[in-house]
């Protein structure tokens, strides 16, 4: 082989990259700009079967496979999505490197969104931590294990803001806040890439934070629909965790379907160049959202593909995700109808191959098959799944079990508490039985959650398998599925790629299994019911127009609170859920989420006191579906006095405010301070306040700092997240936790001079643990 600058590795990035971009033709440089999705083909086609007989949509999908491998052979595709196995990566990279005239590997995506084959916690469940350090060291695992499966890069982390939680894909993110989400998207980027290394490491790959920009705000809740955010939101609330997570180095950025104030993200230059680029200075490479580009024609945007193709390039787009007949694929005769210059496909085509080079794989586009087997689910990152989902768990209430309303009462309070008066923890020495009751408590598939595509379902921990395990053989654990969740009224895309997905029957006898729940939970010292969603009732393409708990189980859990029994209600989802009823009624709630591989022995842990949940809510728990969007930064308005009363039927306030979160400890908070009084504009003040742990067993505690400009250029929300942060303290231990507030946190964009200012303001301060704190203070800035 003659020498090639571009093959040398002692010679810097952008000089190799300069080199093989002046080798490459117009349509080598489409091809590194496409990827495609690669599906492996699980069913053989016989030889001479006649292809032409299969109806149209089938026939695409069946052929898709062979057009991507054609595709290679041709040396027209630079990424392939979807392929999560060593051997099937190492095949087909080899068939690219053969395929064109310069061995330029192909660089492998997936949506490595909460672990590969370890499952973590559902995000939403991790943001619930707010720890951000476990963040980082779920990521890390699930980047170990993805790179030893072939893959180089992560579709994630989705760090859409969610103030509408009917909008499925609030599961994938932080919630509605822009400084936690800003902490949590910074921590995965970490996580993924390796603090510092760009994703280059032997055990990092790519992250690519997605999707860029506002997808959160789709109209409704509803998937897919366009997005309509002022100038002052998006700085201020969407695009922040962006900023965070290219200041953390993240490699890529993923673009948005929907329209943004009519215009589609993924043919967006004012986001994709002026905001992403020259405001961010993200210098990663850019891909489209699935399809997105050959959608930009279908939202009318475009007039045809070549169109489409031209016009996301020119914006600021790198590269296409398709799953067939690529828009990109027209980019050679949009240079020659002069619709795009070369010059800006160059730019986009460096900036891929630039990601190639670092990532190491032209000296080695292999994937080790042999190591594989070893990393995938190694037991020690099961602990650490186990560790995050114990972190992730959220109590919502915990009161005296005899709080209930029971007409009669045949339970006895034996078992439960542990010495604190209420329900929970339960003692497992003096319990004699529990009743599980719930088709989501023994379902080793919902507890994973969605988007995980290479888990091994038989590993993952049910409820009730946790339950079982920590309670042992001296307590009678039994259980009844009860209430059938109705399935989604249309397949959900997902169900068909994993047959462990599991749908209630049609003929499921509703009543039959509700009457043995409620006769087991009469019989038993306590029942612990869970409810929720399945995992295929939320995520993408799964938006709800209700938040009502489907189907009976809301009844079932009425019937079961009737019996006397004292019942703990387990809450799986990951949207609140409409329980006005059962926070009325039912002494204990615990938000599980869907928390992962080792989920069951953690809610386990949570319920019996080895560990005391300090999980908070990372958005507002609204009552009732009517209420949302319902945040709680919201502005002050016109009669802020009665801003519990805008609706005449119902309170306009939370169920669970923002930050929300019990635990089996006390803490007191006390001594809230500033170092000073009065700051200058542009100056930094320390707040600090001591905490006390006031009960007799450790345990963590989120310590929340609020605040709120009482007046300025623009009027501010009532209250905004400035900083937070998780601690563990011993029984009786204070400890002092002090933050900063200088111009990263009193700045904010306006609206008026269509800026970023700071104003000479009188600042209300806040600290504790949630978002309804109430020691106070207040800070002066002086002009
Ligand atoms: C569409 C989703 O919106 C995106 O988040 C995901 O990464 C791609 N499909 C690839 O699966």
């Amino acid at each position: 082989m003659t020498y090639a600058p571009y093959r040398d590795p002692s010679l810097p990035v952008e000089q190799r990259v300069a080199d093989l971009l002046a080798r490459l033709t117009l349509e080598e440089k489409a091809g590194q700009l496409t990827q495609y999705f690669y599906f492996a083909q699980t069913v053989e086609i016989p030889e001479g079967f006649d292809l032409s007989t299969l109806p149209p949509e089938h026939l695409a999908y069946v052929t898709q496979p062979r057009q991507v491998e054609a595709a290679l052979d041709a040396g027209a595709a630079g990424s392939l999505l979807f392929v999560s196995d060593a051997a099937t990566a190492n095949r087909l990279q080899r068939r690219a490197l053969d395929g064109g005239r310069h061995g330029i590997p192909l660089m492998f995506g997936f949506d490595v969104i909460h672990g590969l084959r370890t499952v973590f916690p559902v995000p939403i469940a991790q943001a619930a931590s707010w720890d951000p350090d476990a963040i980082e060291a779920g990521q890390r695992v699930a980047a170990r294990e993805a790179r030893a499966a072939g893959i180089h890069w992560a579709f994630a982390p989705m760090i859409d803001i969610a103030r509408d939680p009917r909008w499925g894909r609030i599961i994938e993110g932080a919630g509605e806040d822009p400084v936690l989400g800003g902490a949590v998207a910074a921590a995965q980027v970490r996580g993924f890439q390796g603090a510092g290394t760009a994703g280059v490491g032997a055990e990092s790959i790519l992250a690519g934070p997605k999707h860029f920009a506002g997808y959160g705000a789709a109209l409704g809740g509803r998937d897919y629909d366009d997005s309509d955010i002022s100038d002052s939101e998006l700085w201020n609330l969407y695009l922040p965790p962006f900023k965070a997570a290219i200041d953390a180095g993240a490699a890529n950025i993923m673009s948005a379907y929907m329209d943004l104030n009519g215009v589609p993200a993924s043919g967006n230059r004012w986001l994709l160049t002026d905001v992403l680029r020259d405001a961010f200075g993200f210098d990663g490479f850019v891909v489209s959202d699935a399809n997105a580009v050959r959608s930009l024609e279908t939202q009318h945007f475009a007039r045809d593909l070549t169109d489409a193709a031209a016009r996301a390039v020119d914006a600021g787009l790198d590269m296409e995700m398709c799953m067939f007949d690529p828009a990109f694929s027209r980019l050679p005769q949009a240079v020659a109808d002069g619709l795009v210059s070369e010059a800006v496909l160059d730019e986009a085509v460096r900036r891929v191959l630039a990601a190639k080079f670092r990532l190491g794989l032209f000296e080695n586009p292999w994937a080790d098959e042999d190591a594989a087997a070893a990393v995938l689910g190694a037991a020690a990152h099961r602990d650490l799944a186990r560790v995050a989902a114990e972190k992730s768990l959220v109590l919502l209430k915990n009161g005296p079990s005899t709080g209930s309303p029971s007409t009669s009462s045949p339970s006895t309070s034996s078992g439960t508490g542990t010495g604190t008066g209420n329900l929970l923890p339960l003692d497992p020495d003096t319990l004699g039985s529990v009743a599980v009751i719930g088709q989501l408590a023994a379902s080793k598939r919902d507890i994973l959650g969605p988007w995980v595509f290479d888990h091994d379902t038989a590993e993952a921990v049910s409820i009730l398998e946790g339950l079982r395990a920590r309670l042992g053989d001296g307590v009678r654990v039994t259980h009844a599925d009860g209430a059938g969740i109705p399935a989604r009224v249309f397949a959900s895309m997902f169900d068909r790629m994993d047959p462990t997905v599991v749908n209630t029957p049609d003929d499921y006898d509703d009543e039959a299994a509700i009457a043995a729940a409620v006769d087991l939970a009469a019989a038993s010292d306590v029942a612990i019911v869970v409810v929720g969603q399945r995992q295929n009732q939320i995520g993408e393409n799964a938006s709800s127009a209700t938040l009502e708990l489907p189907g009976r189980q809301l009844e079932q859990l009425q019937r079961v609170v009737e019996t006397g029994t004292p019942v703990v209600l387990v809450v799986m989802s990951g949207r609140p859920l409409d329980l006005r009823w059962a926070d009325a009624h039912v002494p204990a709630i615990l938000q599980a989420w869907y928390p992962g591989t080792k989920g069951g022995d953690a809610v386990a842990s949570a319920l019996v006191g080895d560990v005391s949940p300090a999980g908070r809510l990372p958005f507002t728990w609204p009552r009732h579906v009517g209420q949302v969007p319902m945040v709680y930064n919201h502005y002050r308005t016109f009669q802020p006095e009665a801003q519990h009363q805008r609706y005449w039927e119902e309170e306009s306030t939370p169920l669970y405010p923002f930050g929300h979160g019990l635990g089996y400890a006390t803490f007191t908070y006390a001594g809230l301070r500033l170092d000073r009084p009065s700051i200058a504009v542009g100056d930094t003040a320390a707040v600090s306040v001591e905490v006390t742990n006031a009960s007799d067993r450790a345990a963590d505690e989120v310590v929340q700092l609020y605040v709120h400009q009482r007046y300025g250029t623009s009027t501010r929300p009532v209250r905004e997240l400035k900083g937070f942060r998780r601690i563990t303290l011993a029984a009786g231990e204070t400890r002092t936790v002090t933050f900063e507030l200088g111009p990263d946190q009193l700045r904010y964009w306006s609206a008026v001079p269509r800026d970023w200012v700071q104003d000479a303001t009188g600042v209300d301060v806040w600290v504790g643990g949630s978002s309804a704190a109430k020691l106070g203070t207040v800070l002066e800035v002086t002009a």
